[in-house]
C-alpha cells in the first residue's frame, strides 16, 4: 500500500509536526507500506525524491510524478498539528478525493480545533467537569467587564483554535489581563478565558483499531514552570512526565471511562489525546481539551503511552493505517 505521510502545516506548530513525522517515518512498517513524506507549507506541497529534488504534489488528485511514474495514494497519514491538518480542512479535501486518512473526520476535526465549542459539546457527560469560561471575539469592547463579572482569578487566556500553548498566558492579577488578551489575539480571532483549576494534570491517549476503542495508560504531567507552556512541552528535563501515572485504580478506571465517552461522543477516529485536571482534594475530573492530531515526536506523550503498553510504535501505526483503510 502507498502511504502519504503529511507533515508541516501553516501554523507555529509546523516545527512540532516535522519532529512528529520524523519519529513516525522511522517507525512505519516499510515491508508493508511504501511511504512518501510530503511537506505542506503555505507556499508549496512537495515530496523530496532520491535525487534530492522537490516534486510538487498535483493538488487536483493528490498525486506525485516521480521519475516518470504517477504515484497515487491508498491512504494518508496526517501528522500536521493545527491548520490545515487538525482543523478539518485537509480532511474535507481528502473526502472530496475519496482518499482515506488516519485522523478524525472533517466535522470532528473542525469542531475540536475550537476549544469553546468542544466544551459545549462534551458538557453533560456524566461526572465530567468543565471550568467556567468566557469566549471572546475580536473588537469585543465589553471584554474586560464580561470577564470580571463572570470569572474568578487566576485565569488561563488562550487562543481558542491554537495548540502547543502558543499565545497562552496564566493571569494571576487583573492588571495582567489586558496584555494576556493582546498576546492571545495576536494568534487568533477568538479567545478562551478560563478559570484555573488547581490540581494534578493528566493526559490520556485513546484510539480506535479494528473497530474497537482503546484507552492508553494515563500520563501525569509535572511541570516545573508556572504551567505546561511551549518550553515545558518541548524542552527535555523541564517537565516530568510519568507514564503510567501513579493514581489509584478507581480513579484511573473513572478517567478511562470518561475519556472513552468523550471519544465516542465526539465521533473520533485514529488516535487522540484528552488533557484534564483532577482538582485538588477531590476526584473531580476537569476537561481541558482534546487534541485530534497529538504530538508523536520521540519524547511525545502518545509514544510514551504506547510503549508503556509493551506495544511497538510500528505495530501501533499499522493498526491506525489499517483502521483508516477498513
Ligand atoms: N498540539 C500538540 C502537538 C499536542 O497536542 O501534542
Ligand atoms: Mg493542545
Amino acid at each position: 500500500k502507498k502511504v502519504a505521510l503529511l507533515a508541516g502545516g501553516y501554523t507555529g506548530e509546523s516545527v512540532v509536526s516535522l519532529n512528529s513525522a520524523k519519529q513516525i517515518e522511522a517507525s512505519l512498517d516499510t515491508e508493508r507500506y511504501e511511504v512518501y513524506k510530503i511537506i505542506v507549507t503555505p507556499e508549496e506541497w512537495y515530496f523530496t525524491d532520491t535525487q534530492n529534488e522537490k516534486v510538487p504534489v498535483n493538488r487536483a488528485d493528490f498525486s506525485l510524478d516521480v521519475q516518470g511514474e504517477r504515484i497515487k495514494f491508498d491512504v494518508v497519514f496526517i501528522i500536521i498539528h493545527g491548520s490545515p491538518g487538525e482543523d478539518g480542512k485537509l480532511q474535507s479535501y481528502f473526502d472530496l478525493l475519496n482518499i482515506p486518512y488516519t485522523t478524525c473526520d472533517a466535522t470532528t476535526s473542525a469542531l475540536t480545533m475550537n476549544k469553546a465549542y468542544t466544551k459545549a459539546v462534551v458538557n453533560g457527560i456524566d461526572k465530567l467537569h468543565i471550568a467556567n469560561s468566557v469566549q471572546l471575539f475580536e473588537n469585543d469592547a465589553e471584554q474586560l467587564e464580561k470577564i470580571k463579572m463572570k470569572l474568578q482569578l487566576p485565569l488561563f487566556v488562550k487562543p481558542n483554535n491554537g495548540g502547543s500553548s502558543i499565545g497562552m498566558s496564566k493571569v494571576n492579577a487583573w492588571e495582567e489581563l489586558a496584555s494576556a488578551l493582546d498576546k492571545a489575539f495576536a494568534e487568533d480571532t477568538q479567545i478562551l478565558v478560563e478559570e484555573f483549576i488547581e490540581g494534578r494534570e493528566f493526559t490520556v491517549g485513546i484510539y480506535k483499531a479494528a473497530g474497537e476503542v482503546h484507552v492508553l495508560p494515563i500520563t501525569e504531567i509535572k511541570s516545573s514552570k508556572e504551567f505546561f507552556d511551549y518550553e515545558a512541552k518541548y524542552t527535555k528535563g523541564v517537565t516530568e512526565e510519568i507514564t503510567p501515572a501513579q493514581i489509584d485504580d478507581g480513579l484511573a478506571a473513572k478517567v478511562g471511562k470518561i475519556a472513552q465517552e468523550i471519544f465516542v461522543k465526539l465521533n473520533c477516529r485514529g488516535v487522540v489525546r484528552v488533557d484534564f485536571i483532577v482538582q485538588k482534594n477531590t476526584e473531580n475530573f476537569y476537561f481541558i481539551e482534546i487534541n485530534t492530531v497529538p504530538g508523536q515526536s520521540e519524547n511525545s506523550l502518545i509514544p510514551q503511552q504506547v510503549r508503556a503498553t509493551g506495544q511497538s510504535m510500528k505495530s501501533f501505526y499499522s493498526l491506525l493505517i489499517e483502521e483508516a483503510l477498513a
